[in-house]
């Protein structure tokens, strides 16, 4: 087989960038241990259910705090505790979500919330909620058979 001389340099360019990128990605992974950027602190994923703020999944208000709620969700196969969330409209939240078995995702539709949940990681992302609505909460990380049964709804609402 014959290649033409610029064929050759484009080769070797393209599988050069390839080895560079591989290298790269494996050295942030495996050497630095890069997570997604949400995961910083660490669980007993085993014990999930009797560790603080777990123990006690939902919406709780917070005094005090730079944020006025904390949403605490445990994901599980395949499904979310709690089912449904309900916050008033123009709240800062604490999202603070973790899982008890295998990597799921939580993705909060029509918002640019989307946090990978690892197990022994528990993934926070604080925003303010600014618009009533019914979002639906979908697991974007493939994790079995009822993946795409995976959701819950934030509801916002209404101040009283
Ligand atoms: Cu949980 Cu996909």
């Amino acid at each position: 087989m014959h290649f033409h001389k610029y064929e050759k340099y484009w080769l070797t360019f393209g599988i050069g960038a390839l080895v560079v990128f591989l290298l790269i990605t494996g050295i942030m992974a495996f050497h630095n241990g890069s997570h997604p950027p949400s995961a910083k602190k660490t669980i007993n994923y085993e014990q999930v259910d009797k560790q603080a703020p777990f123990d006690n999944p939902g919406v709780h208000k917070v005094t005090g705090k730079d944020w006025d709620y904390e949403v605490v969700v445990v994901a599980s196969a395949f499904l979310y505790t709690p089912t449904v969330l309900e916050v008033p409209v123009d709240s800062k939240v604490k999202f603070i979500a973790t899982t008890k078995d295998v990597v799921h995702g939580f993705g909060i539709a029509q918002t640019n919330i989307n946090m990978m949940l690892e197990p022994g990681y528990i993934s926070e992302y604080v925003t303010t909620v600014d618009k009533v609505g019914e979002y639906l909460i979908v697991c974007n990380e493939y994790c079995g058979v009822g993946h795409a049964q995976m959701s819950s709804m934030l509801k916002v609402v209404a101040k009283k």
